[in-house]
């Protein structure tokens, strides 16, 4: 891995059409995107403050694909520092993952959410601008839907009923890339809306590697399934949904992760066509799976029963959420493909071999 102090050490550009920025590429959804990308031939250059993330995970991408990542240490709300970046690379395409995700923390700390969010992303898009890079991917997600009056959830349900200040960051930010795309049609904007991300690169070596204590259901599992605590709390079973538990869409992240891919190579189409376009999907599997479900899945293959315990609901949770997917499907010719033991297993397989997340 390169690791580039702007303005001290000039680097090789590469092929100009296959430069591609990753910002928040050492994270989870990140760091198997710059596999997918690598593996296709692009050249990544990754922006990462490390904030909740590791420089492992990116030697460990170049160890996955034998290739090279350049990457910049430093956050996106340095303007300094990222016009430092534009001047040393030539860049065609951005994806955007670069931010914060914890529901529960940003209810604690809306400001730094708002201003790391928000702030970073018009930093990023100003840069974008003035170097006229103008071709956007960008991480949303299915909490922009709310609680849907009907199922499966199409790209066209209405968005913005939110109930936490992360998922408003998601939404605003939706809401203000179609005003730069309707003032400016040059800007090629993809919003991705990703629903519940879980599994892990099948060999071990990059996965979730959230701080303190696991949030989301996925990541809570595999350490139960190892040890680390003693049983799973779930969130309620009074939910209006067959046993109860809420239900949703997981998406193994290397299926995200190229459907990234496909997305890019959409956008290199709209950009041959000189057409700027803004354009939205859902990327899940279409599946709905429950609680129950999941931790019946993750026992078969971690070989032993996990135990649970029922508590109250989570404040904001709803009982169910899964994608439609077929605009995904016949516009970018895109389709998940592992199913929920394969994310399990590669859940476990990833816990298993890094028991502290990159701390060896
Ligand atoms: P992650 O925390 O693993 O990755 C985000 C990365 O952004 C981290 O490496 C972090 O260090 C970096 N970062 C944060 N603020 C930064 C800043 N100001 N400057 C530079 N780098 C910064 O999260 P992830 O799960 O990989 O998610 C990636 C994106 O996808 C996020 O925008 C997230 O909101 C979105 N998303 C995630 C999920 C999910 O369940 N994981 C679901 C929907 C949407
Ligand atoms: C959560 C966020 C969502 C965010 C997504 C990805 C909330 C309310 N929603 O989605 O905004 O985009 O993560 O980061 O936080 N569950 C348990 N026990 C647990 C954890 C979860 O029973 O320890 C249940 C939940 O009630 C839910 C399901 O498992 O029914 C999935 O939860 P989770 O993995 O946190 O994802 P979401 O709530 O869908």
């Amino acid at each position: 891995m390169s690791v580039v102090c702007t303005g001290i050490i000039m680097i090789q550009k590469s092929n100009l059409e296959k430069n591609i920025l990753i910002t928040g590429g050492a994270g989870f959804i990140g760091s198997h995107t710059c596999v997918e990308l690598l593996q296709k031939g692009y050249h990544v250059i990754v922006v990462d403050n490390l904030v909740n993330s590791s420089a492992e995970a990116l030697k460990r991408v170049e160890e996955i694909t034998g290739k090279k990542v350049t990457f910049y240490k430093g956050s996106l709300l340095d303007k300094e520092f990222l016009e430092n970046v534009f001047q040393s690379e030539l860049f065609h395409y951005v994806i955007h993952f670069a931010g914060l995700k914890a529901v529960g923390e940003s209810a604690l700390k809306p400001l730094e959410y708002y201003q790391n969010n928000l702030t970073g992303s018009f930093v990023l898009l100003e840069v974008m601008r003035k170097y006229k890079v103008k071709n956007l991917i960008f991480s949303s997600s299915a909490t922009v839907y709310g609680k849907p009056n009907t199922l499966p959830i199409t790209e066209d349900f209405p968005v913005g009923c939110v109930t936490n200040p992360y998922g408003r960051t998601k939404f605003f930010l939706e809401e203000i890339f179609r005003d730069i795309y309707n003032a400016d049609q040059e800007w090629n904007i993809i919003l991705l809306r990703y629903f519940n991300p879980i599994g892990a690169h099948e060999s071990g070596l990059i996965g979730e590697n959230p701080n303190g204590i696991p949030n989301n259901l996925l990541p809570y599992v595999a350490r139960v399934a190892v040890g680390t605590y003693p049983y799973i709390r779930i969130y309620g079973n009074n939910y209006n949904t067959p046993d109860g538990t809420g239900v949703r869409d997981y998406i193994h992240v290397v299926d995200l992760a190229k459907g990234h891919v496909k997305a890019l190579e959409k956008m290199e189409k709209d950009v041959d066509s000189r057409n700027g376009i803004m354009r939205i999907y859902n990327l899940g599997t279409g599946i709905g799976y429950s609680v129950f479900d999941i931790i019946r899945a993750f026992s078969k293959i971690c070989g032993r029963r996990l135990p649970y315990r029922v508590e109250e609901r989570r404040a904001g949770d709803i009982d169910v959420c899964y994608a439609d997917t077929t605009k995904a499907q016949q516009e970018l010719g895109w389709k998940a493909e592992f199913d929920l033991e394969r994310m399990c297993k590669d859940t476990y397989r990833w816990q298993v071999m890094n028991p502290n997340g990159y701390v060896k």
